[in-house]
């Protein structure tokens, strides 16, 4: 029987302290290809601004007005908290005053808000995943992806949002936890910066993060599994087989943490669609398309049980979509599960 207690990878920068000093942007800066223009990184650091200002408001919801109800239902017709209010007022007003970014595709406005200057980026974002976790203390944080526009410095048209996860140029993702991280990558691996609230930097913890062979646990809500397709539940019989990898089951009731600690112990999170709700809970375009274009970063996959999430064409900017994502071997198998021709109930 396996530990659930995995180590997690080793530091990024190892040796004396002053080699772990790598700052977000001097890593931005030293990662950033000659021929870029700055604008990507100028954008990234925005976000890592906007995760400064919510993970300050997250630490003390519970002194001020930011836990509870907003008192407003938003598009999905969930009621908002207020720190979703705040966190999408937090990212919409960095992102418009950055100059980087033309649209911004948020889980808390009904359409895309378009910025006067034409940047040349477009950013999808869920700015608090995770909502149902704040009055309990759990952990949340904010998923993004970003788009290049099709003619950078047009005015932005549909095309530029409404687009496969294949075209991202960039995903990550905020996580306020029992420390506030940044997880980014831009196509050239998964790197994670640990935020040290004193000195008000995102310092690197790890660069080039992969999932680990031995995966350490499937984050499945098993309390829906009544609910779920047939190939779906025959995944979970798998994974508690004595001869199949030991796993833990882990469910956090925030994607984005349940996705992180995977990333670091191996794993899969998976919401899957039900009867009633075929297409699930979780947002192709800034849920299930980042965290998939992540892990394809780290070796892993995303899948909607079928098809690579980064294959699907949104046709509306809050579509819904099975996810499932996580180690490739793990994904793989549940996609097996999912296209076996149905046996005898
Ligand atoms: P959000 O708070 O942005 O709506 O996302 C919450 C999502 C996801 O983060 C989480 O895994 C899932 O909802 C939990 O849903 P259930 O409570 O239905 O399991
Ligand atoms: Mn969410
Ligand atoms: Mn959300």
């Amino acid at each position: 029987m396996s530990t659930f207690d995995p180590d997690p990878p080793a530091p990024a920068v190892g040796g004396s302290p002053a080699a772990q000093l790598v700052t977000i942007k001097r890593f931005l800066a030293d990662r950033q290809p000659e021929s870029a223009t700055g604008d990507l990184t100028s954008m990234l650091y925005d976000l890592a601004v906007a995760g400064k200002l919510i993970s300050n408001k997250t630490r003390r919801a519970g002194l001020t007005d930011m836990l509870g109800r907003s008192g407003v239902t938003n598009v999905q017709g969930e009621e908002q908290k207020s720190l979703d209010v705040y966190a999408d007022e937090v990212i919409a007003g960095l992102l418009a005053q950055g100059g980087r970014v033309s649209a911004l595709v948020s889980e808390e406005q009904p359409e895309v808000t378009i910025f006067e200057g034409n940047g040349p980026y477009v950013v999808t974002c869920d700015p608090l995943d995770g909502s149902s976790n704040i009055d309990a203390n759990v952990s949340i944080g904010t998923i993004f992806g970003v788009f290049k526009q099709r003619e950078p410095g047009s005015r932005p048209t549909v095309d530029d949002w409404l687009r496969p996860g294949r075209d991202l140029v960039a995903a990550g993702y905020l996580l306020y936890s029992t420390s506030t991280m940044l997880v980014y990558s831009t196509g050239d691996g998964v790197h994670a910066f640990t935020l040290d609230p004193e000195a008000g930097e995102f310092l690197l913890t790890w660069s080039d993060l992969e999932f680990p062979a031995d995966p350490s646990y499937y984050s499945f809500n098993l309390a829906a599994s009544r609910h779920w397709e047939q190939g779906v539940e025959r995944f979970v019989h798998w994974a508690n087989r004595d001869d199949t990898p030991t796993m833990s089951q882990r469910y956090i009731g925030s994607a984005v943490s349940d996705f992180h600690r995977n990333l670091l112990h191996g794993g899969i999170f998976a919401y899957p669609g039900t009867d009633d709700e075929p297409a699930g809970k979780l947002r192709l375009l800034y849920e299930g398309a980042p965290l998939a274009y992540l892990a394809e970063q780290a070796g892993g996959r995303g899948s909607d049980g079928r098809t690579s999430l980064l294959e699907l064409q949104p046709a509306d900017i809050h579509q819904r979509t099975p996810v499932f994502v996580g180690a490739l071997e793990l994904v793989e198998r549940l996609e097996e599960f999912v296209s076996e021709p149905l046996q005898d109930a």
